[in-house]
């Protein structure tokens, strides 16, 4: 199993789901996240013009997956996050140890799958 993490575009999110909804992925979360990706901000001080590194405000899907799902799940994040200009984000896949459904006990591949899928 693998965690799938895509930072993208908040405004790309809803693409983002839907290109995964068409790719059958399922069971997901999304959260709000300040992120840096390079970009410098330039701001006037007295003393003249600085730099900084620039905040700017992305979307983090985390997706669990069984290994099959992988690259579906990053080709549906690539098809609803790109706009072909900088910033539009990242995916990251990290190996998952565990996952488990709450309600039936159900562990790692039963765990990830949903009912119903
Ligand atoms: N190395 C990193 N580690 C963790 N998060 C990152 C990393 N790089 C980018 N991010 C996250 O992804 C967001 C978008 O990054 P961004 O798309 O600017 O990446 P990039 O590599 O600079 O690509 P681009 O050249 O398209 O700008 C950042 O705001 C940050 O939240
Ligand atoms: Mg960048």
């Amino acid at each position: 199993m693998k965690l799938v993490i895509g930072i993208t575009r908040p405004e790309k999110a809803n693409d983002v789901l839907e290109s995964l909804f068409r790719a059958e992925v399922r069971g997901l979360s999304i959260s709000r996240v300040q992120g840096h990706g390079g970009e410098l901000e330039r701001v006037e001080t007295y003393r003249g013009t600085t730099v900084k590194m620039e905040l700017s405000e992305k979307a983090r899907f985390e997706i669990a997956v069984s290994d099959e799902f992988v690259d579906r799940t990053i080709e549906a994040l690539c098809e609803g996050a790109r706009t072909g200009e900088v910033g539009d984000g990242k995916i990251f896949v990290v190996p998952l140890e565990q996952a488990v459904r709450i309600r039936t006990g159900e562990t790692d591949h039963g765990a990830v799958t949903p009912v119903g899928a």
